[in-house]
This record gives structure tokens, C-alpha cells and sequence, in this order.
């Protein structure tokens, strides 16, 4: 079984550096792939630094190349950059911009495909399905070329895309990581956690980003690491607007927003519900709920208190449901 996996991960390095040679070395790949990531703005230093490559819109052109090369059809399937339907083979990857996906020492997962024109009938993105070697749930992307920088600063940006890491790294950011379209997971958080303990949660300016930076919080919270969650403006997301700013506006920008998570929840929730009594108990209830998730009494006590700043209510009553919360999960 071990003995599988490392053909997984040779077949999967292979297909790595075939895509980055179509990139750069093919009149397709240059015409179409290169041009694409240029007008991202992403410079060469930083095509060459994630690996970006291209996949030929053709129907077996990789296929052919890796079978020639001498790799095995069963592996090439497994990892699923070849789809094996009646005897015939398929690339999975056609006429897309290419994302690697590495592990935390540096080994290729997966990919990520990007389609060139956004069109309603395709998925926008086609990534590689679970294999021996990829879990989706234990994989962060970025976390190979971020993991130094999140020790350093002890602290961890986390982003929904491949590109938001890309132009953050880019911009001079590098200390950021994605769950890339996965719903956050303790496994994904428990590789920051290895690293530090502070988290930053940073998702798109909409409705979806706003619902899965709340969903993400009790999660972290549950690990005792601390979370601040920082919004972007309706419609920009960390890549957009790391594009328009320099590392001075996009630095001061992070530390202006960044909020402590009961100060997003509360702005958030209780914004909306501070005058409907119902809902406002419902606000203060979720709130006490997070608290609840974490581990140190001192800094649960410290939360209840701020909690009880914000929303204008008894600490008694806040303690009380903090308890009653605590009964039923026991
Ligand atoms: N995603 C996916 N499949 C899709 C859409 C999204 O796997 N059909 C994942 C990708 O990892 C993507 C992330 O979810 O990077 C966030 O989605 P989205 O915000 O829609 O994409 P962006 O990363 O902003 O990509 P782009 O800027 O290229 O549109
Ligand atoms: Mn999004
Ligand atoms: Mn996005
Ligand atoms: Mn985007
Ligand atoms: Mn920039």
C-alpha cells in the first residue's frame, strides 16, 4: 500500500511538470494559460513559485504522454487525471489553468483546474477527486509556501480560493492558507494549529463568505486558537482586492477590520436583530454558543463579560445560559 501511494504521488508529480511545460513551452498553452494568469496579474515569479500550469483542450493528450512515458493506467485513474469510461480514456483536465495541490512538505496532492471563460454549463473550477494521496478534508492549500511565514508571524490568513493565496503571497502577504470550496474542517485547522494559534478568517464580500466565516468560528474556537474574521466589500474577495492595493493599504486594511469573533458575530447578528427582542435572544444565544466552545475558563469568562458589553444584557443571564448550554452537551 505504501508502495502504491508513492506511484500516486510520482504519477501526480509528473502530470505537475507536464502541465507547467504545456504553460510555458506550448503556442496554446502561451496564447491562452499565460495570458490568462498575466491579466490576474500574476507575475512569472509567481507562476513559477505555485507551479501554475496548463492543460491542452484535447481529449487525451496527457494520457497518451504518461502512458508513453511508462506510467500505469491504474494509477493515472486513481489519482483521477484519467477517466477510464468503456476502454476509452479521458483527460480529466482539458483547456484549464492549472493549481497544484501541495502538502505541507511540498508533495502534489491534486489540482485544481480553473475554466478560461467563466460560462454558466461548466463548473468554473474541476479539482481532482479523493485518492490514497489526496483528502481533501486534511489539505490546505498553500500551506507548503505559507508555513514558515505562519510560524514567523504567528498568525494564520485564512482564504476560500487558490487565488486569493496566489495575489496575497503576491502582494507580500504569505502567511495565508485556503480550505479552496471545502467546508472548513477540524483536520484543516488542526494543521494551523501546529503552527499557531491565531487565526484570521478572511472571506469573500458575500452572502455565502459571510456564512462560512460563522460556520468556521466554533470550529477554531473548539481547538482553543483564537479567531479574528475580517470582511471585504460587497463583491471583492482577498485576491480582488489584494490586486488593487498595495502591501502598505492591504496591511492597514487587515488591521482596520480585523475584528475579535465576538465583535463580527455581534456586528453581524446583532446588528440585524437588536431591535426584534425574539431575534436578539437568538443572536445572544448563537454568541454564548461560541463561548461555549472554548476550552479556558479565564478567557470564557473574559468573553461572557465583552458579550455582555456588546449586547447590553446581565452577565448572570449570560452565565446562566452559558451553563444551561453546557448541560445539554454533557
Ligand atoms: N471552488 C470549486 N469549484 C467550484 C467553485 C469554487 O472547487 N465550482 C473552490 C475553488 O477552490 C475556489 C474556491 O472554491 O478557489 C472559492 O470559490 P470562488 O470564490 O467562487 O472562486 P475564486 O477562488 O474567487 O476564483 P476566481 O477568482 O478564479 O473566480
Ligand atoms: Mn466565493
Ligand atoms: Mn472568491
Ligand atoms: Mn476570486
Ligand atoms: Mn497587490
Amino acid at each position: 500500500k505504501a508502495n502504491e501511494r508513492e506511484s500516486l504521488y510520482l504519477v501526480s508529480e509528473f502530470a505537475n511538470t507536464y502541465f507547467q511545460k504545456v504553460l510555458h513551452k506550448t503556442d496554446q498553452g502561451k496564447s491562452i494559460g499565460l495570458s490568462y494568469f498575466k491579466e490576474r496579474g500574476f507575475t512569472d515569479e509567481t507562476i513559477k513559485t505555485f507551479d501554475l500550469g496548463y492543460s491542452l483542450n484535447e481529449w487525451q493528450v496527457f494520457t497518451d504522454e504518461a502512458l508513453k512515458q511508462g506510467y500505469n493506467l491504474d494509477y493515472l485513474e486513481k489519482t483521477g487525471l484519467t477517466i477510464v469510461k468503456e476502454e476509452k480514456r479521458f483527460d480529466r483536465f482539458k483547456g484549464r489553468v492549472m493549481f497544484p495541490i501541495k502538502s505541507m512538505s511540498g508533495r502534489v496532492l491534486g489540482f485544481g483546474g480553473r475554466i478560461l471563460i467563466n460560462d454558466k454549463k461548466a463548473a468554473k473550477y474541476v479539482n481532482s477527486p479523493e485518492s490514497d494521496i489526496y483528502h481533501k478534508s486534511k489539505v490546505l492549500y498553500g500551506i507548503y509556501h505559507a508555513k514558515q511565514s505562519i510560524a514567523k508571524e504567528d498568525n494564520c490568513f485564512l482564504v476560500e480560493g487558490y487565488t486569493d493565496v496566489i495575489q496575497f503571497h503576491q502582494t507580500g502577504i504569505k502567511n495565508v492558507v485556503s480550505s479552496s470550496g471545502t467546508a472548513l474542517t477540524s483536520e484543516q485547522i488542526r494543521l494551523i494549529n501546529r503552527l499557531t494559534k491565531n487565526i484570521t478568517v478572511l472571506f469573500d464580500g458575500d452572502a455565502a463568505g459571510m456564512r462560512a466565516s460563522l460556520r468556521g468560528i466554533d470550529l477554531i474556537l473548539e481547538q482553543g486558537m483564537n479567531v479574528k474574521v475580517c470582511t471585504f466589500p460587497q463583491g471583492e474577495d482577498p485576491d480582488s482586492f489584494a490586486k488593487q492595493n498595495t502591501l502598505e493599504e492591504l496591511s492597514l486594511y487587515l488591521e482596520d477590520n480585523a475584528k475579535d469573533f465576538i465583535q463580527f458575530k455581534a456586528s453581524v447578528l446583532y446588528e440585524e436583530s437588536k431591535n426584534d427582542p425574539i431575534k436578539k435572544a437568538d443572536t445572544v444565544r448563537d454568541i454564548v454558543n461560541s463561548i461555549s466552545k472554548i476550552p479556558d475558563r479565564i478567557k470564557k469568562e473574559i468573553y461572557i463579560q465583552e458579550c455582555a458589553r456588546i449586547m447590553d444584557i446581565s452577565e448572570e443571564v449570560l452565565f446562566s445560559t452559558l451553563a444551561q448550554i453546557n448541560k445539554k452537551e454533557f
